[in-house]
């Protein structure tokens, strides 16, 4: 045997297969399998298996981005915004959080985690002013380990597509980047308090939306063009660690709530 086919087969002997929380089975190279290795266990074909999603500590991963996105400028600048301006003028008491959309927190994608902390800091700020009794996440994507994640930290997981219907005039909704349908969905019946969401003007304005996109009585573009009417916008403040921010407002009711 060849000194290189000697060395490839070393390297393929210390391959080892790794099942993770949906059961895709991933070959991985060892022994360098640092913090999961401790973890390993062996299956009944000898092989190294186990369950990486489950063994990620979301709570330390995501106490590393909290402490990067409220040391940043754009964070004092959103939160004072919302303070001074958006709180005081959406006139009720924000009682829910709806979240759409957030993406998976343990695929390592950054900016998830960072919409993450970036709601969790205005959930702080609007418990100052009133009580967020209820904060809802719903996102296909999620894995088991974010769910077990977000329930541990007393919010509610729901499946698609309960969150729709729950979105009331006292919603703070949380949707970056979410599909335009999914968004006009959620705004649909009632005007959010406040949303965080994809611009909607450059959604109005570009190509996603076919001028023609209309399922049944469900037309995206007059939903998104009402919601546009009715509400005051301010585009998120620049985030120099993550580009999450782009493409992204907020928004408030401009008139007083449904009924109120
Ligand atoms: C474009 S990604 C945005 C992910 C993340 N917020 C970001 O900015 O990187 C859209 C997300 O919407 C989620 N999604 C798809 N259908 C949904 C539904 N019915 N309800 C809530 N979220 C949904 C997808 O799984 C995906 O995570």
């Amino acid at each position: 045997m060849s000194k290189s086919s000697a060395k490839f087969k070393n390297a393929k002997d210390k391959r080892q297969k790794v099942v993770d929380a949906q059961g895709w089975t991933h070959v991985v190279r060892g022994p360098k399998l640092g913090h999961a290795h401790s973890r390993l266990v062996t299956g009944l074909d000898g092989l190294s298996i186990s369950p990486l999603p489950d063994t990620i500590d979301l709570r330390n991963i995501l106490s590393r981005y909290d402490k990067i996105w409220t040391s940043s400028p754009a964070c004092e600048k959103l939160l004072t915004f919302l303070e001074e301006e958006v709180i005081p003028a959406a006139e009720v008491a924000i009682r829910k959080c709806i979240c759409l959309g957030l993406g998976s927190l343990s695929d390592g994608r950054e900016s998830s985690r960072f919409q993450f902390v970036t709601l969790s800091s205005i959930l702080r700020l609007l418990n100052q002013e009133s009580r967020v009794d209820q904060v809802i996440f719903q996102d296909p994507a999620f894995t088991r380990s974010d769910m077990e994640y977000l329930e541990t930290q007393g919010h509610t997981v729901v499946a698609s597509p309960a969150a729709f219907d729950l979105v009331d005039p006292n919603t703070f909704l949380f949707a970056p980047h979410l599909e335009h349908e999914y968004y006009a969905k959620a705004v649909e019946k009632h005007l959010p308090a406040i949303t965080i969401g994809s611009d909607v003007d450059a959604l109005l304005e570009g190509t996603c939306i076919p001028s023609d996109h209309q399922v049944g009585d469900f037309d995206t573009r007059k939903i998104l063009q009402r919601f546009r009417a009715e509400t005051k916008c301010y585009p998120m403040p620049k985030f120099e660690q993550d580009p999450w921010y782009l493409f992204t407002s907020l928004y408030w009711r401009s008139h007083p709530a449904d009924g109120s």
